[in-house]
């Protein structure tokens, strides 16, 4: 026969205290992007009681649509706005006393950076940089809290290229970034690592390989052979198709920003990633038999009769690849998603969003794929 103890006061104190966690008031830069929409959900989904502010410019890659199914709730707030506006930044820190700032604002196409790399410097150097130096001001009003966090999301491309048997990039390999893109991350990096070594204010850094999934702007390998199958449109793939990148699902993704967040060392850099290295060739394949099995109407079919190879990316780096260990053993984080299953998610989701999706297909988009490929 099971007896059932009184609970004593001390063990109820104990269960409330460990399953107690403090609502946060976070502020996410770019939430309207990629990424950052992605994060907004998932936070959404899991921390309803927290405040939630995204900051984002609505420039090209930004989209209010990304976010619509939260218009309205209470606990959300969307500012269009510049981060490199300090007094704008200020006042949202303070009036919506925001502790934790999750920035995924940015730059963040590598060939735009080579075609103009000014915007780069200014939002990637100069925006990290204004919300740094704001957050530091209040973090330090209020007492220099070991609660506050600053998560500077970050890129592995930071690390440069790899060779073929190069281990992969671990958060000791040194920095060598061969972009304008991944030089003005890299910068960023280090401020928020700066500052922390300097003010010891609560800064994390991770660095992440390729994401992909719903929301990807068409202008990234994955969406854009989506669409361009789907309109029977030529598959640009640069150079030899033989660069490697490693695919991380964005639901993926944002768990692992979630556990640093929550549980992460302040000071510390993780990387993520979803031990998924492919060719982009083998990936271009994967999307063509992938649209040629779900897409019932293919203006072109087999799709892979669309491939063309195109002159290369100035600078392409060979290899990107992650070894996440770190977070793995030290926070318990791991990738859920395959790479065929998350393919597949992918390419259904672009299947049945064409209303988010064609409206992109501007002029100026066009355009700028014109400069490009030529
Ligand atoms: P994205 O281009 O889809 O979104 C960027 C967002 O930032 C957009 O909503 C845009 O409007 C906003 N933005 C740009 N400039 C701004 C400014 N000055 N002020 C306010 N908002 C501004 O980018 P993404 O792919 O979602 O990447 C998000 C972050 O993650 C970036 O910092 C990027 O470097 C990093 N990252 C991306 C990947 C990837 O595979 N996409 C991988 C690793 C790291
Ligand atoms: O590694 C993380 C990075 O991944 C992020 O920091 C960047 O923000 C993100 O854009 C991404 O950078 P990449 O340059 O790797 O992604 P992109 O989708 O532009 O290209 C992936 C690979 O595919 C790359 O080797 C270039 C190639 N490519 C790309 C495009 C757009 C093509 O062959 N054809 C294309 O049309």
């Amino acid at each position: 026969m099971l007896v059932q103890l009184p609970i004593t006061n001390y063990q109820l104190s104990i269960t409330i205290m460990t399953n107690y966690r403090k609502p946060r008031k976070v502020l996410v830069t770019g939430g309207a992007g990629f990424i950052g929409s992605n994060f907004v959900y998932h936070w959404c989904k899991h921390y309803p009681g927290d405040r939630l502010v995204v900051l984002d410019a609505l420039t090209y890659a930004g989209n209010r649509q990304n976010l619509a199914e939260l218009e309205g709730k209470a606990n959300f707030r969307f500012v269009k706005g510049d981060i490199c506006d300090r007094p704008l930044v200020q006042q949202l820190l303070q009036e919506e006393e925001i502790d934790t700032i999750a920035h995924f604002a940015a730059e963040s196409h590598v060939d735009r950076s080579i075609l103009g790399p000014d915007a780069f410097i200014q939002t990637n150097v100069v925006g990290t940089f204004t919300l740094l130096e704001s957050f530091r001001q209040r973090w330090e009003i209020e007492g220099k809290s070991t609660d506050y966090r600053f998560l500077h999301v970050s890129t592995d491309e930071v690390y440069g290229s790899l060779k073929p048997d190069d281990p992969p990039f671990s958060e000791t390999t040194p920095y060598a970034p061969n972009s304008p893109y991944s030089a003005s991350k890299a910068g960023s990096d280090h401020l928020a690592r700066a500052y922390y070594h300097t003010y010891g204010m609560p800064t994390i850094v991770t660095n992440c390989s390729n994401n992909y999934g719903p929301y990807h702007y068409p202008e990234k390998l994955i969406p854009l052979m989506c669409i361009n199958i789907l309109l029977g449109k030529p598959l640009p793939v640069y150079g030899d198709g033989q660069n490697i990148r490693d695919w991380l699902y964005v639901e993926d993704h944002c768990r692992a920003l979630d556990v640093v967040i929550h549980t992460g060392e302040p000071g510390e850099t993780y990387n993520i990633g979803g031990n998924n290295e492919v060719k982009n060739i083998d990936l271009v394949y994967q999307l063509c038999a992938l649209m040629d099995e779900l897409a019932p109407e293919l203006p072109v079919r087999p799709a892979k009769k669309l491939i063309t190879f195109v002159k290369d990316r100035p600078g392409h780096d060979r290899r990107y690849a992650i070894d996440a260990t770190k977070i793995k053993t030290e926070l318990g984080w791991t990738p859920q998603q395959t790479l065929e299953g998350g393919l597949r998610r992918t390419v259904e989701w672009y299947l049945s969003n064409r209303d988010w999706w064609q409206p992109l297909l501007s002029p100026e988009y066009q355009s700028y794929y014109g400069q490009v490929y030529s």
